[in-house]
């Protein structure tokens, strides 16, 4: 049985001291960046501090335990055989990201993304210069669905990369094995190399079934490299971990060049946390997915009654709500107009790509009164 988690009054919220709560002004409630309000788990506070009682602060070297945690956890969870030697340690999953791009692509090679889509994705492309291009998803209502004729075109244009966010964030929606294989034939005729970053999974709501994309067929097998982190479904961003991993001996053996250096770089304490959120935080993740289940009825609910002009999409993954505000008096960036307004602060939907216009994103891992504040404080504004 699954309990809600613990939140602290907002008093004490005000005193963290990472992004979300230091961004904007006392009078706002922020409900942006995809940090969780909830208190974290215990398994991993005692991890933590018990490096630093040890003065274990050095650098992260040799980890195996990390890789043994997250295939005991694949296979707890989603009966996903992996192997833990084939687990690569990284900063975060933007620095592998920019990182493998680096090793495995050069000048010019284009990369294809799937908006609504995770903004960091432009950014992290942009970085390294490589020019991106997008098959943008297709809306009915609030469902989405890959477009694979748009998919298709790019990769035959000549497309060296596809970043997956599977599960998709900003719209918390699974993708299927069968939509997942058709991606990875795709990629196999046409050459492209995948990366699926699968950081939101372990955050998949209790009715629903997340399928990790190299899992899907022997071609997926082949064209795939995952990445993922403990940082967005324990709230772990600030420990500066995360791993990386193909089942392709090919890519697998073109990545060893940047294995060393881009894990000199992570953090040890980020790597200890990780073990204790992997093999010891499963009631606490349970608990998580059921309170942000919980919250997510209640912004529906909130919202069905308060904003009828107002589209909600529907996440089976996740504490994100992708809102259509286009129904109102808005405008194009509805985000920036409720910070004004309101005083809330929303991500705003442009930055996530095509389809971001009149769009934005809340974080509902928050209180039931919070959540409720920052409904009532739109309101008049709609
Ligand atoms: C899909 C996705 N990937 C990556 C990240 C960030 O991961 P990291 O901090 O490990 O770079 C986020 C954070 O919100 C995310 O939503």
């Amino acid at each position: 049985m699954s309990n809600k988690l613990p939140i602290d009054p907002l008093i004490k919220l005000r005193q963290r001291k990472s992004t979300k709560w230091r961004e904007y002004e006392k009078d706002v409630l922020p409900l942006p960046v995809a940090e969780m309000d909830y208190s974290i788990a215990e398994p991993i506070i005692e991890a933590v501090s018990e490096m630093m009682r040890r003065s274990d602060t050095g650098y992260l070297g040799k980890f195996p335990e990390l890789g043994e945690a997250f295939a005991g956890f694949a296979m707890r969870r989603w009966n996903w055989q992996i192997e833990p030697e084939s687990i690569r340690i990284a900063t975060d999953v933007g620095v592998a990201t920019i990182e493998i791009l680096r090793t495995l692509g050069s000048a010019g090679d284009r990369v294809v993304v799937m908006p609504p889509v995770y903004p960091a994705f432009y950014n992290w492309v942009k970085e390294i210069h490589f020019p991106m291009v997008e098959a943008v998803l297709e809306k009915d209502g609030v469902s989405y669905s890959i477009d694979f004729a748009a998919l298709e075109r790019e990769f035959s244009a000549g497309a060296k990369f596809f970043i997956i966010s599977n599960p998709h964030n900003p719209l918390g929606m699974l993708f299927s094995a069968s939509e997942l294989k058709k991606i990875a034939s795709l990629a196999e005729k046409y050459n492209v190399t995948i990366l699926s970053d699968e950081i939101h999974a372990p955050l998949t709501y209790s009715e629903a079934t997340f399928t990790p994309f190299a899992s899907v067929s022997d071609e997926a097998k082949e064209r795939v490299i995952t990445l993922t982190s403990a940082s967005k479904s324990w709230n772990l961003a600030g420990l500066k971990c995360s791993i990386f991993f193909t089942e392709s001996k090919e890519l697998h053996d073109k990545l060893e060049p940047l294995v060393k250096g881009i894990r000199h770089r992570a953090s040890l304490i980020g790597a200890a946390g990780h073990v204790a959120a992997f093999s010891q935080s499963d009631e606490w993740l349970d608990d998580a997915i059921a309170t942000m289940e919980a919250s997510h009825r209640l912004l529906h609910s909130l919202v069905r009654e308060q904003w009828p002009n107002v589209k909600l999409s529907n996440p089976q993954n996740s504490y994100l709500s992708w809102i259509d505000f286009s129904q109102t008096k808005l405008g194009e960036d509805p985000a920036a107009e409720i910070l004004e307004k309101a005083r809330v602060a929303l991500s705003s939907g442009i930055p996530f790509g095509s389809g971001g216009k009149n769009h934005a994103r809340l974080n509902f891992a928050t209180s039931d009164e919070l959540l409720a504040e920052a409904i009532a404080r739109i309101t008049p504004w709609l």
